[in-house]
């Protein structure tokens, strides 16, 4: 394997800057709305503000709240005004985490100290998810020790809640619903999910880390959104990103309870260390400032109106690409989704072939399988491309529908090998063995 020599002498601070810039060109082209899911663009000027509140706090460390008061009001804000938005109320707290994965890591891990304390005759417990749930509950879960049931999802893509019903045992402390699913944009039927959590006396958690800041806009704008958050009275928490729809640059999400008697649950204290008594809430020590400003500064700067017009240009700009994709006899959109993330797919295509082609005229568009489908999260940004790509796509699929499947090669081939897998061992092999080879130096 080849090793790079640790640099003896320094270059130019001209020279850093031109090769940072230099490699990025080969990058996904989020700005002018060429990507699908990543980077959530709400135009220049939001961007650059929270590239402004990030710098201003990029050194500050949330680890000591008494070092940076700034920080601690900052989060607490943050955190109270994201409550506010998903049916809380004066009670609700929380934390800010990193992201999404974070805020799950920690919902998990303080349902099952939750659960300990509670219950403490279960010693193997046992968490319930749709199958279209984030991958951030599974490894949660192997991370914390807990089993995994995966239920498969009902033929409208949405969480079967007598399937999950029925899964419930005596070592289950916990249910999982999607507010709204990363797949295929669908929102499980919460009420229902958390209906039976209250009477099985589990931990309901909502995954509202894509729908935290879209739903709620849309309810208010007038759109049919059903309850999914803290005004349902089973739901004992929340993970709701703010580096999604909240457009601040990566590191910002928030975990939220219902209270602070389930909060306490998170925290981590250990106070033999001979630097002193030492407790945190979240998996990381140190966390970054950066992050926190931004999230303050845009829920702020955008306030509940320039919210609610960023979601309406989103869900009029996913109408008219669901409508566009619609009136393509070969494809067709998967489920209902309500919201601004969907998937679609083809009975005669191959879709992985159709977004390599598309890849080929410069639109990064995510494959997905079971079933194989592409993904579109859709931003404020696509407003301004929805004819080129609707008539790229129309190319696309034509010259996709005239190859033969011995055409079919490439990142293409590999995805349906993939997904074509019967044993899944296998498949996660082959995805931990790519990756364990990807992250070299070349
Ligand atoms: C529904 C949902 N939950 C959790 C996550 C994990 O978030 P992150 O990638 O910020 O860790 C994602 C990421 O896309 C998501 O869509």
């Amino acid at each position: 394997m080849a090793q790079i020599e640790f640099p003896q002498k320094g270059i130019s601070r001209e020279e850093v800057l031109a090769t940072l810039n230099s490699i990025r060109t080969g990058d996904g082209d989020w700005k002018h709305g060429r990507m699908f899911s990543l980077v959530y663009n709400a135009g220049e000027e939001v961007e650059k503000l929270a590239g402004e509140a990030c710098a201003l706090f990029m050194n500050e460390n949330a680890l000591s709240p008494f070092a940076f008061p700034s920080l601690l009001k900052m989060e607490t804000e943050v955190v109270s005004m994201m409550a506010n938005l998903l049916g809380g109320d004066s009670e609700t707290v929380g934390f800010m985490t990193s992201g999404g994965s974070e805020s799950i890591m920690v919902a998990v891990k303080t349902a099952r100290d939750f659960s300990r304390a509670r219950r403490p005759e279960i010693v193997n417990p046992e968490l319930i998810m749709p199958s279209s749930a984030h991958p951030a509950f599974n490894k949660a879960a192997h991370y914390l020790g807990l089993k995994t049931v995966v239920v498969p999802t009902d033929k409208s893509l949405s969480a079967d809640v007598e399937a999950i019903s029925s899964a419930i045992n005596e070592n289950t402390i916990m249910l999982i619903g999607s507010a709204f699913s990363y797949p295929h944009g669908i929102l499980d039927p919460i009420t229902d999910l958390a209906e039976i959590a209250s009477r099985n006396g589990l931990w309901m958690h909502v995954d509202a880390c894509v729908g935290g800041l879209i739903l709620p806009f849309l309810s208010k704008l007038g759109y049919p959104i059903p309850p999914f958050d803290f005004q349902i009275p089973g739901v004992k928490s929340i993970s709701a990103d703010i580096h999604k729809y909240g457009f601040t640059p990566k590191g910002a999400s928030t975990i939220l309870y219902r209270n602070a008697e389930l909060r306490q649950y998170q925290i981590f204290a250990y106070a033999d260390f001979p630097g002193g008594a030492y407790a945190t809430p979240n998996v990381l020590g140190s966390r970054p400032g950066g992050p926190i400003a931004a999230s303050w500064a845009v829920m702020k700067y955008l306030g509940l109106e320039d919210f609610m017009r960023l979601t309406k240009t989103t869900i009029e700009t996913t109408r008219r690409l669901i409508q566009g994709i619609e009136a393509i006899p070969e494809l067709y959109v998967l489920g209902k989704p309500p919201a601004t993330v969907f998937a679609f797919s083809s009975d005669v295509l191959n879709v992985f072939a159709l977004g390599e082609k598309m890849k080929s005229f410069g639109w990064n568009i995510d494959s997905q399988h079971l079933p194989p489908s592409l993904h579109m999260t859709v931003f404020p940004i696509h407003a301004t491309i929805v004819e080129p790509f609707l008539a790229d796509l129309h190319s696309a699929v034509t010259e996709v529908a005239a190859l033969k499947p011995e055409d079919i090669a490439g990142e293409a081939a590999l995805y349906g090998m993939i997904g074509s897998m019967p044993d899944r061992g296998m498949a996660r092999d082959f995805a931990i063995q790519y990756l364990n080879d990807l992250y070299r130096v070349r």
